[in-house]
């Protein structure tokens, strides 16, 4: 029997979508509004997810303090308030889109939790627009 447990989180961030090997004209083609030199921010939702087995001893899947740390430790300590482009290394070379920020997460978050357990992050950019990876 397996249990899904979720906590949500949250950070504000700035980005710029644009590829330095492309001319202004297919950066703007591509990526419109968030092609602006100047950045724009969002306010990020995350929802982090671990699914697994009810541990018998502590009716837990997973502790949702040890949970809550990892996600204060490894997105909102790294991430909020921060200008994604410029001051987080994940993007130095990565366009911080949706999608490439949720793989960041994941790829952050999984290390620190038991192997048994599957994760899923969902990242919410506008209350509208979101995506979510869970490892393939
Ligand atoms: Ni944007």
């Amino acid at each position: 029997m397996k249990v899904k447990v979720s906590r949500k989180a949250h950070f504000n961030a700035a980005h710029r979508l644009y590829r330095k090997d492309w001319s202004d004209e297919k950066n703007t083609a591509v990526f419109g509004k968030c092609n602006n030199p100047s950045f724009h921010g969002h306010n990020y939702e995350l929802i982090v997810s671990v699914t697994g087995e009810i541990d018998k001893d502590t009716g837990f899947v997973i502790d949702m303090k040890v949970l809550k740390d990892i996600i204060r430790d490894e997105v909102e300590e790294a991430f909020d308030h921060k200008n994604l482009n410029m001051e987080v290394p994940e993007f130095s070379d990565l366009n911080p889109t949706a999608e490439n920020i949720a793989v960041v997460i994941y790829n952050k978050i999984k290390p620190k939790i038991d192997s048994k357990l599957e994760l899923e992050v969902m990242l919410f950019e506008t209350p509208r627009n979101f995506v979510s990876y869970s490892g393939s």
